[in-house]
């Protein structure tokens, strides 16, 4: 049974008005548990609108959202239920900080579920391991973290809930490359520990395919693909066709296969290098 389903799912924005408009249109799509899901598209192709049907922030205006075999719209206390089976990190979380510290901010959610003060307390120490933040910065006010860390808080704020899906919407958005990284190393190893679904909302095709397990391709508020990083990504005509390009050592390979040496496909710097030294390094 897939942990997330999407089925015949439309919403529209604006509705009743003359702007009204379908940001996603009938959505048919199945998660299975454990996978990494990176989703992709060009912007306003309904990435963040579908998410955001996930956890029930958003309703749909046709269809049905279920979380491990429920209609979260069935009843209230289903609905409630997968607010926290469902932790959504949006884009630029961290300007949702607002407590005086850290501690305070990642307790937030936990809080709402009526846990007692010791499973909080657990809950966040945890939450901020695997984030990466030492334990001396939860005294701290949010305020006083660098960029890098900020987002790092927000996200464990939305961790320290347990949730048995994660969705983050864009979440290494305006890092520099180093706290990109870090982002992703932590996404990565989140899901190994944890063994929850997670679902990666990106604009990085390279970034998707270092730690995806499936791809879901948004285009024109409709699901263009959804496989693995390999099936996917391999059809690179479609994909430049709605604006999405493979990362730049995938068309170098690519190229080197068209003038006669094939050394199969690299979709990230690393397979590449991997790749290369299999054949014997430098004169392939
Ligand atoms: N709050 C909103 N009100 C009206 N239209 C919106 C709103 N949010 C998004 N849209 C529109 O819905 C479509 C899908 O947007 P969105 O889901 O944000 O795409 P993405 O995350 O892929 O950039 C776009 O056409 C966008 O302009
Ligand atoms: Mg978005």
């Amino acid at each position: 049974m897939p942990i997330l389903s999407a089925k015949g799912v439309t919403h529209l924005y604006n509705k009743g008005t003359p702007s009204q408009s379908k940001a996603i249109y009938d959505i048919n799509v199945d998660i299975e548990e454990g996978e990494l899901v990176g989703v992709i598209g060009h912007t306003g192709s309904g990435k963040s609108t579908l998410v955001q049907h996930f956890n029930g922030i958003l309703k749909p205006d046709e269809g049905q959202i279920i979380v491990d075999g429920k209609d979260i719209w069935a009843d209230k206390k289903s609905t409630r239920e997968a607010r926290f089976k469902v932790g959504l990190c949006f884009q630029y979380p961290e300007y949702q900080l607002f407590e005086e510290t850290v501690y305070k901010d990642i307790s937030f959610g936990p809080k709402n579920m009526g846990l007692s003060e010791d499973e909080i307390e657990k809950r966040v120490l945890l939450a901020a391991e695997y984030v990466g933040l030492k334990k001396e910065l939860l005294e701290k006010s949010p305020f006083d973290l660098s960029g890098g860390e900020k987002r790092r808080a927000a996200i464990a704020g939305v961790i320290a809930m347990q949730p048995k899906v994660l969705i983050l919407d864009e979440p290494t958005a305006g890092l520099d490359p180093k706290g990109r990284d870090k982002i992703l190393d932590m996404i990565k190893s989140y899901r190994e520990k944890t063994g929850s679904t997670v679902l990666l909302v990106s604009h990085s095709m390279e970034d998707v395919a270092k730690i995806a397990t499936k791809v879901l391709v948004m285009n024109d508020s409709r699901v263009e693909m959804y496989g693995t990083v390999d099936e996917v990504y391999s059809h690179s005509e479609e994909l430049r066709k709605i604006g999405l390009n493979i990362p730049q050592v995938s068309k170098i390979f690519e190229l080197l296969k068209q003038n006669g040496c094939d050394l199969g496909s690299a979709y990230t710097v690393e397979r590449a290098v991997e790749l290369i030294l299999a054949r014997g390094g430098v004169g392939v």
